[in-house]
């Protein structure tokens, strides 16, 4: 946890936003793998995280809007509880910790909320996404926990959106934590993928690493080499000399931070002639994307910039024919880049992505491409200073997404199926790094991971 001024900071935030009434954060329980008490790792929900800092299951943080007041709810340990858990601090030793002065046994939650909707207060609270959540509130509210999720509260999710998007110092070095480790992480991985190993054997040594941290992943790993299969978690592919492997993998901190970085790299540790050309591609794309970022610069038109750099080497290479600018704006491109240039970052990977992606990601003037491939950008809108995002441009080759087009004859104009046709074995290449947007530019945070061409053979070079 950070200092408890830091919470007391957050809440006073929040209250500068002018809402009303009561705001309601209830925390995530704990969910179990098979039956009640055989439990996954815990995650606490983000938000109530971010006000209450605590990171324990079954507490639940109330701000009244008009007072400024802040209550934890939650129960003190009783002697049960200790025989099996050990010694626990009170509940309002737990408060202390993120300056809280109230704190109140669990069972009064439902009477407060009770009160206020009896007085006629909004109880506002945020998209909740877990289903014990649902059922918590719609409990709490007297509602079926079917109908929760419509009654959530945009203006307090607006309002919790502008603090949680600007990072402060002291989760910025949170994340550069988390990536420190997930920098061994991916030299590890780089390393240990020679011929003969199976892609889960390689898995197990990179999250051998952020174990012995005792940390946990941020998002189940991506390893493999069909790179091309966007959310690939299967891992058992026997890695042959040659082989181009694509490693999405992310631990999130102790502190609750997330890392998100996607290397590629060959098998047996030299690029092919065709490897290297399509790489460095890729990594003009990053290096131009990341050079574009700053204050007031739309993301949407980082993520076309980046489209067109890739269009302009594929035009030359032969893959497209037309106008690059038109290649872009019709959506063709994505026949090679159907995904979005990057997304916020901070606790979750996806930050904040489960109060609505696009009160996340979107407004301010800015809107979704209803195109495919563009449409999947989960963040659009201008860059402020303090937010961190990925920057992960990828070119991949899939076999049914470039007959499905063929068939169709979409974008025939501009696209030259034969030639991507002759790459239908190639997989696919993702660079992806952590960035912060300063003042007047932006920042890779953590230490620098190999990623041009020479630096990732020099350090499989083992
Ligand atoms: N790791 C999933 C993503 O890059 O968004
Ligand atoms: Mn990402
Ligand atoms: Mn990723």
């Amino acid at each position: 946890m950070f200092a408890p001024s830091v919470y007391a900071q957050r809440r006073a935030g929040l209250q500068q936003a002018g809402l009303n009434g009561l705001l309601l954060f209830v925390g995530n329980v704990d969910s179990p793998m098979n039956y009640h008490d055989n439990t996954l790792p815990f995650v606490q929900d983000s938000s109530f995280r971010y006000f209450f800092g605590l990171n324990e299951p079954g507490l639940a943080g109330v701000i009244d809007a008009d007072s400024g007041e802040a209550t934890l709810f939650g129960n003190d340990p009783d002697v049960a509880d200790i025989v099996w858990t050990g010694p626990l601090p009170s509940l309002a030793e737990r408060a202390a910790k993120a300056a809280l002065e109230r704190s109140r046994p669990y069972a009064e939650l439902a009477q407060t909320v009770a009160e206020a909707r009896a007085a006629g207060r909004p109880v506002r609270y945020l998209a909740p996404y877990r289903g014990e959540t649902m059922i918590e509130m719609g409990r709490l509210l007297d509602t079926h926990p079917a109908q929760v999720k419509a009654g959530f509260c945009p203006e307090l999710t607006r309002a919790v959106v502008a603090l949680r998007e600007i990072k402060g110092e002291e989760e910025i070095a949170e994340m550069e934590a988390a990536l420190g480790v997930t920098h061994a992480m991916h030299i590890a991985a780089m390393q240990n993928a020679k011929p003969g190993v199976v892609e889960y054997q390689v898995v197990g040594i990179m999250e051998g690493i952020m174990r012995r941290h005792d940390w946990q992943l941020a998002y189940p790993s991506i390893f493999s080499k069909r790179g091309e299969v966007l959310h690939n978690h299967h891992h058992d592919h026997v890695l042959q000399q040659g082989d181009l492997v694509l490693n999405d993998t992310g631990c999130a901190s102790g502190g609750g931070y997330a890392s998100d970085i996607t290397r590629t790299f060959p098998v047996g540790g030299k690029f092919s002639t065709r490897q290297r050309e399509l790489y460095d591609i890729v990594l003009d794309m990053q290096l131009s994307a990341i050079d574009a970022i700053r204050p007031g610069v739309k993301y949407l038109d980082v993520h076309k910039l980046s489209a067109r750099v890739m269009v302009e080497h594929m035009l030359r290479l032969g893959f497209f024919r037309g106008d690059a600018h038109e290649i872009v704006e019709s959506g063709a491109y994505a026949i090679a880049f159907p995904h979005g240039l990057g997304h916020q970052i901070g606790m979750d990977v996806h930050d904040m992505e489960a109060l609505g992606e696009d009160l996340v990601g979107y407004g301010d003037g800015t809107a979704r491409s209803p195109l495919f491939g563009m449409g999947y950008l989960r963040l659009g809108k201008a860059l402020k200073a303090g937010m961190v995002l990925t920057v992960e441009p990828g070119l991949y080759f899939i076999p049914a997404l470039i007959d499905a087009w063929e068939k169709e004859g979409r974008h025939s104009q501009y696209i030259d199926f034969a030639k991507f046709r002759e790459y239908a074995d190639f997989g696919g290449i993702r660079i992806e790094d952590n960035v912060l947007v300063t003042a007047d530019g932006s920042r890779v945070l953590g230490e620098p991971i190999p990623k041009t061409v020479d630096e990732v053979e020099a350090v499989m070079d083992v």
